[in-house]
């Protein structure tokens, strides 16, 4: 197992030593300081397990480097050592989030049995949390559903790269699962066990940019009463989501760049750089080479974030995916609204195939979720789903639907050239005239439109309907 890292602090150099020859005797691995100031150097450096400090430190406040250490380290089980053990001191130092304390002088015994406690609380907290994102990962995983070529080739390139720490950009329209794949990557790449943090750039003021990917110092501007860390230092160890990235203000792409090629960052007021390590991922469903020309996104930091591009296809452009989908947004959809709808009606599908689906995945997800709360049978009919476009797409389009758009066309044609003359269109197209007539029905059609002669077309029409009754 991998020795415990310890950072030790204490103003007092004899004591410092003697501390770190026991702890380093116990086995743990002792990063000794003498300043409050040169600890918060260490913290920003590398994690620590356990950090012990003493309370009175000669410029500094135990308790106030307690608080700093937090904020670098949220969760680092801090002990505090004191002098006197005065009551009131350790209260407000338990307040403070301090793991613990002990009061000095202490036996080798006191010490390690503090530590340990310590190291308990701390890898429960760190379970937990690595069990936490697995379950949403896993959870998130399961539900991911790409079964038509379009995405199986796109999961080839994911595995491919999900384990190197390139950046990749994730491009698609609004709705296709841009987020849904980063979250994939991340589960896929060896920084599984790190955070993920997301960052939807359009939702954020050009103002609060920095401090939010950066973070700031406390006092750094008015209203900063306490510092706070920023999201890159949040996702180290794990990976950065700059969602829809087109979206970010010219200023701000130059820090960002400045980070991602460093790959360290300054927190606001600062007058020192903290290393980060995360791997970038961004999304837009914007052009964004379009943006670059347009000048509206800087084209270095676009040769920078853009290292692996994956384009996620329209749902329109993977319709084979439909069926499964829908089916398992209706399951989600039915158990949420505790209602016993199964599946869809084949007019229902038919019409889910039919739909161009400008909102792609997300606006299927809605849909469904309308019909089966509307629907009052087992299974949902067409009238519940969007219709529409259905006209737009012939290419894709069921086949019987298809065939049916043919056959209208093709009789619109035959009339058009027969003059609207029944008995020879009927003729042409090799059927019976009463067979003929039958199929005009069907679609709505009237030879009058395309002859002009009302009148005698009347008749014509009547006689043929009088051959359909004999029929
Ligand atoms: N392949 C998929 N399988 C199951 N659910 C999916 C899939 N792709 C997307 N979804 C679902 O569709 C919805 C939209 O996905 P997501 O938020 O990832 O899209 P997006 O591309 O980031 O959209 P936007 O551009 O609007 O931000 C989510 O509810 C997501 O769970
Ligand atoms: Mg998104």
């Amino acid at each position: 197992m991998e020795q415990e890292r310890i950072l030790v602090v204490d103003d007092d150099e004899g004591l410092l030593h003697l501390l770190r020859m026991r702890l380093s005797a116990l086995g743990f691995s002792v990063t000794p300081c003498t300043t409050g100031s040169d600890a918060l150097v260490a913290a920003r450096q590398e994690t620590f397990d356990i950090a012990i400090t003493d309370l009175r430190l000669r410029a500094e406040d135990g308790l106030v480097l307690t608080e700093e250490l937090l904020q670098i380290q949220p969760g680092l089980p801090v002990i505090i050592l004191t002098a006197h053990g005065s009551i009131p001191n350790a209260v407000d130092a338990m307040q403070r989030g301090a793991f613990g304390y002990l009061t000095k002088p202490f036996e080798d015994k006191e010490l390690k049995a503090t530590i340990d406690k310590a190291l308990i609380q701390l890898r429960m907290t760190r379970e937990i949390q690595r069990l936490k994102s697995l379950v949403k990962e896993l959870y998130g995983l399961e539900n991911v559903i790409a079964r038509s070529p379009a995405m199986q080739r796109l999961f080839q390139q994911v595995a491919q790269i999900a384990d190197s720490d390139a950046s990749v950009l994730l491009t698609g329209e609004t709705g296709t699962g841009k987020e849904v794949l980063a979250r994939i990557l991340h589960a896929n790449s060896r920084r599984s066990k790190g955070p993920f943090v997301a960052l939807n750039c359009a939702a954020i003021s050009e103002s609060l940019f920095e401090s939010e990917l950066f973070g700031h110092i406390r006092g750094a501007f008015t209203n900063a009463m306490t510092a706070k860390r920023g999201l890159f230092q949040s996702a180290n160890g794990g990976t950065l989501f700059l969602d829809e990235i087109a979206e970010m203000p010219l200023p701000m792409q130059v820090k960002l760049l400045r980070a991602v090629q460093e790959r360290e960052v300054r927190e606001v007021g600062a007058d020192y750089m903290t290393k980060v390590d995360v791997r970038i991922i961004t999304a837009t469903n914007k052009n964004l080479t379009e943006c670059v020309k347009l000048g509206t996104f800087r084209h270095d930091l676009y040769y920078r974030v853009s290292v692996v591009p994956l384009n996620i296809p329209a749902l329109r452009e993977r319709r084979d995916d439909i069926p499964l989908l829908a089916q398992h947004f209706l399951k989600q959809s039915a158990s949420r609204a505790n209602k016993d709808v199964r599946g869809f009606t084949p007019a229902a599908m038919h019409r889910l195939m039919g739909y161009p689906w400008p909102g792609n995945v997300r606006e299927l997800e809605n849909a469904v979720e309308k019909a089966v709360v509307m629907s009052r049978q087992d299974m949902v009919l067409p009238e519940l789903l969007p219709s529409g476009g259905a006209s737009t797409d012939i290419g894709m389009k069921p086949l019987t639907e298809a065939k049916e758009e043919f056959e209208r066309s093709y009789l619109r044609n035959v009339l058009q050239m027969t003059g609207g003359n029944i008995s020879r269109a009927a003729q042409f197209a090799g059927r019976y005239r009463a067979d003929f007539y039958k199929m005009l029905k069907k679609y709505g059609l009237h030879p009058s439109m395309l002859k002009g002669r009302h009148d005698l077309e009347l008749s014509e029409v009547e006689d043929a309907a009088e051959e359909v009754k004999d029929v």
